[in-house]
């Protein structure tokens, strides 16, 4: 039989690793939480059009990292990112209705068929977070600094943070006539890829990783030439509220972005922490999106932050260590007597909230028991034979000092209720 593995790309997380990401998974609900945000959470599976309406056609994620799971009547994809999804709950439960912001954050597994490599997957986790009904810059610069407290509170203070504005519908249009114009010149040579985006997508080419392209879009005019007043006056005030909040951030005229739906403000948070895939997150502001459902527009801004990426940042700076959590208490017990004592114990204390191991195994002795509760980390272990029932005790053993000492039977649970009330 051939070795079945993992699908390419999906990983399996268990153990004190899986501990790790609890913890930090903990840490970021509670941050969101104290920022207003309230959870929500969406199917895995949404029609395919959810997306390819809104995250753009020319996108990379609509044109070809797509999982497709289809039925004989419906057509669907397993999430690739999250907001598209979110704007559909948000329209179909009418969450914008009540006219005031809103605050919504989601911890969900996302998919693309993208290359795997160091940091990037295709089954992947995000945080995001989601404030609609807000259209000011204090709505943007809120994003950013929750993003900024959340690296900062997991001891991650090296990465920078890039803003920029994409402009609107208003003055996006001139500035890319205005890019056209520059690169046109040069169509040959650029990438096929921007190549191909040149018509409708011609701002995409700023973000182009190939180097002739990058050399190319040092040079193109910037955005913030063009932007019209209403866009420029958001930029200032959304600088003027980092600069107050103490975020350090930089313009970057090619943050623009892979997905289409933004609008003005667009940020990435990159890390030198992280290998070739050097983004923690990225997020923007859609103000547009859910006219795409067929709604009336509905001011909003959120980002996406890649959870396998801010474990890796984690790693790196070893600033939360956590592990799966060690028996309190081990019981060995030999014979058919003494398990008629013991296994009822372990239930009653498991029940209790000790953390209790045993092997219900009859055939174990015990030295293999032995052998376990030290490979298991246990705290105590009892044992319970043939020799301590005659006298009514038991040997509690306290693995970490090595010592061991005789507690009558009758009291073994409320010693062991007391010393590991003590002991965590
Ligand atoms: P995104 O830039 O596509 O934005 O993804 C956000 C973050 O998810 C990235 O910065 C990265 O940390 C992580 N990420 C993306 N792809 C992968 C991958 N293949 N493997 C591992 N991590 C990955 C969005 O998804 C938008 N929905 C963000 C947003 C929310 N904008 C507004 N609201």
């Amino acid at each position: 039989m051939s070795e079945i593995r993992a699908v390419r790309g999906m990983r399996d997380l268990y153990g004190d690793e899986l501990a790790l990401w609890s913890a930090v998974e903990e840490k970021v609900k509670k941050i969101l939480q104290n920022f207003g945000y309230s959870e929500i959470r969406t199917p895995v599976l949404e029609k395919k059009e959810v997306f390819s309406q809104t995250v753009g056609e020319d996108t990379d994620i609509v044109e070809k990292q797509m999982y497709n799971v289809e039925t004989e009547s419906e057509k669907m994809v397993l999430r690739p990112e999250g907001t598209a999804a979110f704007v559909r709950a948000v329209v179909e439960h009418q969450l914008q209705q009540t006219g005031h912001p809103g605050r919504y954050y989601y911890y969900l597994p996302m998919f693309r068929h993208e290359r795997p490599q160091k940091g990037r997957l295709r089954q992947f986790h995000q945080f995001g977070a989601e404030l609609i009904n807000d259209s000011t810059p204090e709505g943007d610069a809120e994003i950013i600094i929750l993003l900024d407290q959340i690296y900062r509170s997991l001891g991650i203070n090296e990465f920078e943070v890039r803003i920029n504005s994409v402009g609107c519908e208003t003055c996006r249009p001139t500035y890319k006539e205005v890019l056209k114009t520059y690169f046109r010149p040069h169509l040959a040579s650029l990438c096929e890829q921007c190549r191909k985006r040149f018509e409708r997508a011609p701002m995409r080419i700023l973000d182009c990783k190939g180097e002739q392209c990058k050399a190319l879009a040092a040079k193109a005019p910037k955005i913030s030439d063009h932007l019209c007043a209403d866009c420029k006056t958001h930029h200032a005030t959304l600088r003027k509220r980092l600069e107050q909040a103490a975020v350090v951030f930089r313009d970057d005229p090619s943050i623009v972005r892979g997905l289409d739906y933004y609008m003005r403000t667009a940020f990435e948070f990159t890390s030198t922490l992280l290998g070739a895939q050097d983004a923690l997150c990225g997020g923007g502001r859609y103000n547009g999106l859910s006219q795409r459902f067929g709604a009336k527009p509905f001011p909003a801004v959120g980002f996406g932050l890649g959870m396998e990426r801010l474990i890796m940042a984690v790693e790196a700076t070893q600033s939360t260590k956590a592990e799966v959590k060690k028996p309190q208490v081990y019981l060995a017990a030999l014979g058919d007597a003494a398990r008629d004592i013991l296994i009822p114990l372990a239930f009653k204390l498991k029940r209790q909230g000790v953390r209790t191991a045993m092997n219900f195994d009859p055939e174990k002795g015990l030295k293999a028991l032995l052998k376990d509760a030290n490979r298991v980390e246990s705290r105590y272990a009892v044992i319970l034979g043939e020799d301590e029932l005659k006298q009514q005790t038991a040997l509690l053993k306290d693995m970490v000092q090595g010592s061991q000492e005789t507690i009558a039977l009758g009291s073994l649970e409320s010693e062991l209720l007391r010393r590991t009330a003590l002991a965590t």
